[in-house]
């Protein structure tokens, strides 16, 4: 949801903020920006379309000399995707980038305007631009530190100040960081944009303000001073590069059995380290798009096995609901990137009453890390496709990981020691369906021309059927719908007409021949039939793929690749931007 880059040291900028920039555009894709400064001379360079634009379009410029600059890539919220309105924006002295919604943005800019100031585009930012260039009177952190507190919502920024040589950046509910260089310093929305240059950074809190120049970073809080430790980041240039594969998520759906292995190794052998939730009463799992679906995986296995209420919600409306909370209650938060705003949010109102939360987080450095009580890091290392794949793997497996610990702290799984023993072998499994890959660029071919697709299933595969669902319609532009299959003949039955592909999710043996009379309904109408199950002797009607029967803790994690194998060559067949879909973010920064 909007990346920002920021560099300050004795090179010039462009390099850094273009490479930057690249590595970010995975978190929004309309327009995009520069704005590099030597002496007073600010010279801004803006442009809609993709950040490959932008190059083009900056190298054909005269760019001053200079050694300090700031960038953006933008995934509109306040205006269109236009050159106005991308950023950076400039007012008085006072030049910035934004990740993140002002919420007041419209009484500001209207008492703004009362004092004259006259603003070029829609956006928020540009209302924050003015409001720090009203307080600016030659101190940058004073300025910067009196705004923060008249701006309502969620703000990384990154400001120049037209007579100051020195890069300033602050952060509220937005990511950022602060990367140290030799003789040059950074700032970045994330890791990935600046590992090329180093692996050490600075965390900062919210409203920390911090001054970069080549030599120096130094953090205030509160007009004042402050210490801040440097981490070290274990991402290596690798993991911020596609290697030898065409797309990121074909890359990271690859990935999957070694990051599996890592987050199992973990746990497998020493489970004492797995949070056990058997004593809490009622579990709410909380969460957005695929990661409320992993979640849902989950509490049919915590209620199945483990014998927990447990509920699910999507955070955007969990945040604003009434919530009774009456039992022992443990809020579960399930985010890949710890930033999305939504789930934070229904994070802070569990805590405000009292309640314990549990984070299932991939991004260790995120605000939902930080603040959750507990945390559960699954270990996909960075996730680039804006569609998520492996981290939703990993989501999946950790909701085996906790059911499984909880069945057997109450006592309620006799084959406890045997589960543990089949999950080792997993990442193989795992390898063996990804091995099959080609079948499924087989089935891309197939279905490209669909204009609807359908997914069902019952219980645990009805859960796994919406992530199926979601991963065709986000990055193959499909539509698609995912039904629990009895409940198909009850309206959706009748869009269903010659050759519509139905994809049938079987592997839970109580409900197994339930689902079966299903398909046969859809069949009867014509339906072409893929299924995808773990039960060879279930009937082949026009294509049937069988994944190794394992307990039913972890059989999900092996339905996974093939849904995102799907997806991905049904978008590959198409030809779309299957790592950058139209309209959507990675990491959902706003409601
Ligand atoms: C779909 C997808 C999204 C995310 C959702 C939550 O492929 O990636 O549905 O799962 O936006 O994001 P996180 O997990 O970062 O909170």
């Amino acid at each position: 949801m909007c990346g920002i880059v920021g560099y300050v040291g004795e090179q010039h900028p462009k390099e850094f903020l273009l490479d930057g920039l690249k590595k970010l555009e995975y978190r929004g894709y309309d327009s995009s920006g520069i704005a590099i400064k030597n002496n007073d001379n600010i010279q801004i360079i803006k442009c809609t379309g993709k950040i490959s634009d932008l190059e083009e379009k900056i190298n054909k410029e005269n760019l001053i000399s200079s050694k300090i600059g700031i960038a953006h890539t933008r995934w509109a919220t306040h205006g269109e995707a236009n050159e106005t309105n991308a950023h950076p924006h400039k007012v008085g002295k006072v030049t910035l980038v934004h990740n993140g919604i002002i919420e007041n943005a419209t009484d500001l800019k209207n008492k703004l305007v009362n004092d004259g100031v006259v603003f070029r585009s829609e956006t928020d930012t540009e209302v924050a631009c003015a409001v720090i260039s009203k307080y600016y009177k030659g101190n940058p952190i004073e300025a910067i530190t009196e705004a923060i507190q008249l701006l309502k919502g969620s703000y990384a920024f990154g400001v120049l100040f037209e007579d100051q040589d020195k890069l300033y950046a602050v952060r509220k509910d937005s990511p950022l960081i602060i990367g140290l260089g030799k003789k040059e310093n950074y700032i970045a929305s994330d890791i990935a944009a600046i590992i090329k240059y180093t692996d050490q950074y600075i965390l900062l809190n919210d409203d920390e303000v911090v001054e970069l120049s080549g030599e120096n970073v130094t953090v205030y809080k509160d007009g004042k001073k402050i210490k801040k430790e440097i981490q070290t980041s274990t991402m290596t240039i690798e993991d911020a590069n596609k290697g030898n594969y065409k797309h990121f998520m074909l890359k990271e759906i690859m990935e999957e059995p070694i990051v599996l292995q890592r987050t199992l190794n973990k746990y497998i052998n020493n489970m004492d380290q797995m949070v056990d939730i058997s004593p809490y009463e009622e579990i709410h799992i909380v969460a957005c798009g695929s990661a409320l679906y992993a979640g849902m995986i989950g509490k049919c296995l915590l209620e199945e096995k483990a014998n927990i209420k447990c509920m699910t919600d999507v955070a955007s409306e969990y945040r604003y609901k009434k919530i009774i909370y009456d039992r022992k209650t443990l809020v579960i938060l399930v985010s890949q990137s710890g930033e999305t705003a939504d789930t934070i949010a229904a994070m802070r109102k569990a805590h405000e009453e009292g309640i314990d939360t549990l984070a299932i987080v991939n991004v260790k450095t995120s605000t939902i890390a930080r603040e959750a009580k507990q945390t559960l890091f699954i270990e996909a290392g960075p996730e680039i496709a804006v569609a998520t794949t492996k981290a939703y793997l990993l989501q999946v497996a950790m909701f085996s990981l906790i059911a499984l610990k909880a069945a057997h702290s109450k006592k309620l799984e006799k084959n406890y020691k045997e589960i543990i023993e089949e999950a080792k072998q997993l990442p193989d499994y795992l390898r063996k369906v990804l091995n099959d890959k080609d079948v499924f660029a087989g089935i891309g071919k197939e279905i490209k021309g669909a204009r609807d697709a359908f997914y069902i299933g019952r219980g645990v595969d009805y859960a796994m059927c919406e992530e199926g669902s979601l991963k065709l319609k986000e990055v193959s532009y499909t539509h698609s719908d995912a039904y629990q299959a009895g409940e198909l003949k009850h309206g959706t039955i009748s869009l269903i007409e010659d050759g519509v592909p139905v994809f049938a999710i079987i592997t839970d043996d109580k409900i197994k021949d339930k689902t079966e009379s299903n398909v046969i309904e859809v069949e009867s109408r014509k339906a072409k039939i893929y299924t995808i199950t773990n039960d060879a002797s279930i009937m082949n009607h026009h294509f049937k793929y069988v994944v190794e029967k394992i307990s039913d803790y972890f059989q999900p994690v092996l339905i996974v690749p093939p849904l995102q194998l799907i997806g991905y060559y049904t978008a590959l067949e198409r030809g779309l931007d299957i790592d950058k879909p139209r309209n959507l973010a990675k990491s959902v920064t706003v409601e």
